[in-house]
């Protein structure tokens, strides 16, 4: 052995330092071969075609719609008028907006759209059928096509709606929602953008089961898209277990709205939408809401400094008092206590005069879905260019055949 070179590298360092410097040759070592199998690993794959999955496969091609007109870009959904080439029949296309589904439609929403389609109610929207474009992810349903949703239509509106016309469309909306909690489903996203409207006085439900589709809309939605102002307290407090009643206090918001004509409770956040809630009803009481201290949120977002008594009545005073009492037992803050669907169409506030408008007597708009007026900008729509980010596959389909 020659003495007189260092016999090996670490001759003149002392164990504690030869141990930093291996830690350290170990850790880059290891973070280059994650680098490595980052760069090996393979390119994601493509969507799978349609014929990949056999429930949809049969399903037509979207090729048999002609598009008329964009309608709206909405949080789930991107809404066209389009032809039916062979019939000539009018209808309202969606194209789902299934970007985070890297594998394609899942089967719970196949389920649920099926469902969807048995859901027969005049004042429902009806879903005629699903049509697919070549991928997994291009799916597409075919509702009728309904003139107005009554977002837009309160915003250009004239003339208010009569107080008749009031409670024929308030008549309508509970007749759809008492069929629907029927049948054990919360509709959970009601508000005045999914209330489409004919030109003839009637409502129809819209984006009906799409809430419970794509999981929980709390979770699944940022703020920037999706519009608090409907939404109950008990969710707001973070009440894990819902029912019902949810859905009942998103009517209690439209009814409110189509007297006042603006939103009821037009809250930034959560803790203002609370806080918004409790200013006009009443902070809640254990009398009045027995075990709301026990919901997640309710040390935190339910402390605001809010009177204890409600001032509805003052907000509502030139309505009828059976106006008002069918209002504050929709907007009643303990669930349990909110009136049903079913209770509240038997409610004197539709037996007094004036008795609900035939629907044919309802003045005719014009409408923006059709393309006869400018749509106002909605601030719960996301801000981007729709057509641009969603090509219709039937458009360029067409456009490579001609
Ligand atoms: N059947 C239809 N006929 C006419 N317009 C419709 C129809 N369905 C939806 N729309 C319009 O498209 C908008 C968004 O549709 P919606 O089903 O609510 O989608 P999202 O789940 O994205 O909110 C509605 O607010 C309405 O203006
Ligand atoms: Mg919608």
């Amino acid at each position: 052995m020659n003495h007189n070179v260092p016999r090996t590298k670490w001759a003149h360092v002392t164990l504690d330092e030869r141990d930093a410097v291996e830690r350290e040759a170990r850790a880059k070592a290891a973070a280059r071969a994650v680098l490595e199998k980052q760069k090996r690993k393979a390119p994601v794959p493509p969507v799978p075609p349609r014929e990949a999955y056999p429930p949809i496969a049969g399903c037509e091609s979207v090729v048999k719609y002609e598009r008329l007109n964009h309608i709206e870009e909405g949080s789930y959904g991107v809404v066209s008028r389009a032809r039916n080439k062979e019939t000539g029949e009018v209808v309202a296309l969606k194209q789902l907006k299934l970007d985070k589904e890297k594998h394609g439609f899942p089967i719970t929403s196949l389920r649920e759209i099926h469902a969807l389609m048995e859901a027969r109610h005049p004042h429902i929207v009806q879903l005629k059928e699903l049509v697919v474009g070549d991928t997994l992810n291009k799916v597409y349903l075919v509702m009728e096509f309904v003139e107005h949703d009554m977002k837009t239509l309160l915003g250009s509106m004239r003339t208010p709606f009569l107080q008749s016309e009031i409670k024929a469309l308030m008549q309508q909306i509970l007749a759809a929602v008492a069929y629907m909690h029927d049948r054990w489903i919360v509709h959970r996203d009601l508000k005045t953008s999914n209330l489409l409207m004919t030109n003839r006085g009637c409502v129809k439900i819209a984006d009906f089961g799409l809430a419970r589709m794509f999981g929980d809309p709390q979770r699944a939605m940022t703020s920037l898209v999706v519009t608090l102002w409907y939404r109950a307290p008990e969710l707001l407090l973070g009440a894990e277990v819902y029912d019902t009643a949810v859905d009942m206090w998103s009517v209690g918001c439209i009814f409110a709205e189509l007297l006042l004509r603006v939103p009821l409770f037009p809250g930034k956040k959560e803790t203002d939408q609370v806080s918004r809630i409790f200013r006009l009803l009443g902070r809640p009481t254990p009398e009045r809401w027995p075990g709301y201290t026990a919901l997640p949120n309710a040390a935190t977002l339910g402390k605001s400094a809010a009177p204890s008594q409600s001032s509805l009545r003052h907000r509502f005073r030139y309505t009828t008092d059976a106006t008002l009492d069918m209002l504050e037992r929709m907007l009643t803050l303990n669930p349990a206590r909110r009136i049903s669907s079913e209770d509240a169409l038997k409610h004197v506030y539709f037996t007094e005069s004036p008795l609900p408008a035939h629907p044919d007597s309802f003045g005719s708009f014009p409408s923006a879905a059709s393309g006869e007026k400018r749509r106002a900008l909605s601030p719960s729509i996301p801000r981007r260019d729709a057509a641009q980010q969603y090509p219709l596959e039937f458009e360029w389909k067409q456009q490579n055949v001609e």
